[in-house]
């Protein structure tokens, strides 16, 4: 394991805040970042916003770190839909880019995905392609034209792409980089989807074979696994942790 802290953007609340509470429990140093309430207050909607985050880890840090965690995240209810796919592609890559590079030989990342990215139909939009290419404005464009659900979909299956695009140049630096793909977890951000007249049905008709959602820190225990020496050959690893939807929906995927 790589010496130094972990940074977790999107700890103030949620998964993000379970994780804090266990890599704290566990001895390490966190560096959360936020819209409010962390020791970085940052906005990883913007360019600005994400370099402002990325420079203000590396001051905190001193240069060097244990590991990071792009967690911060958008609902599929919230609108303008360009927000869903600035903050949970966008903010997530350029976070882990940002701050790759502070972390370690030894250390580990892990990006927040979702089973979303598989249970969501595939488009001809070529939202997931635009964000992929790095056109910002063109990406945004065409998400604020989409449904949320589907930006959110999208938005999560380019990143997970994303983190296996980068196996090549983190496993070369001797940095592992997965992501975690949860089902519903008992957060603020499920309950916003719940609490929309179309998509909390929708979220509710979901068959997940375990029956009942997870919580924040059942979740965040496969992160703080990913980020550990017990995880030191899982790189560009998907790690479904979803009760089993995705599997009940693609059996014969693999
Ligand atoms: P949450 O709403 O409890 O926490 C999300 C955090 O991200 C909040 O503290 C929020 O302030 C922060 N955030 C949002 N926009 C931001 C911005 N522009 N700049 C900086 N921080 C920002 O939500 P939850 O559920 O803990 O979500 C964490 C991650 O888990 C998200 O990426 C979400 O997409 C993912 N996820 C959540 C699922 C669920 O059912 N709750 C299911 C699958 C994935």
């Amino acid at each position: 394991m790589a010496q130094g802290p972990v940074a977790v953007t999107g700890s103030a609340s949620g998964l993000g805040a379970a994780l804090r509470v266990r890599l704290e429990a566990d001895g390490r140093e966190v560096i959360g970042v936020d819209l409010r309430d962390q020791e970085i207050t940052a906005d990883l909607s913007t360019p600005d916003g994400r370099a402002a985050a990325v420079d203000a880890v590396r001051d905190a840090c001193g240069g060097s770190l244990g590991g990071a965690v792009a967690c911060a995240g958008l609902g599929p209810q919230v609108s303008p839909q360009r927000l869903i796919a600035a903050v949970n592609y966008y903010g997530a890559t350029s976070f882990l880019d940002g701050v790759g590079p502070l972390i370690g030989r030894g250390g580990a990342a892990v990006a927040v995905a979702s089973n979303s990215a598989t249970m969501t139909p595939q488009d001809d939009e070529g939202l997931v392609d635009l964000l992929l290419e790095g056109d910002e404005e063109a990406a945004l464009a065409v998400a604020d034209r989409l449904h949320g659900a589907f930006v959110y979909g999208m938005s999560k299956l380019a990143l997970s792409r994303a983190v296996r695009l980068r196996v090549g140049e983190w496993g070369a630096r001797g940095v592992r980089l997965n992501a975690i793909a949860p089902g519903p977890i008992e957060t603020p951000l499920l309950q916003g989807g719940l609490d929309d007249p179309e998509l909390g049905p929708l979220i509710e008709a979901l068959p997940v074979p375990l029956d009942r959602r997870a919580s924040a820190d059942e979740i965040a225990a496969v992160a703080q696994f990913l980020l550990s020496d017990e995880a030191a050959y899982v790189h560009g690893s998907i790690v479904f942790c979803d009760g089993g939807s995705d599997a009940l929906a693609r059996p014969e995927t693999f």
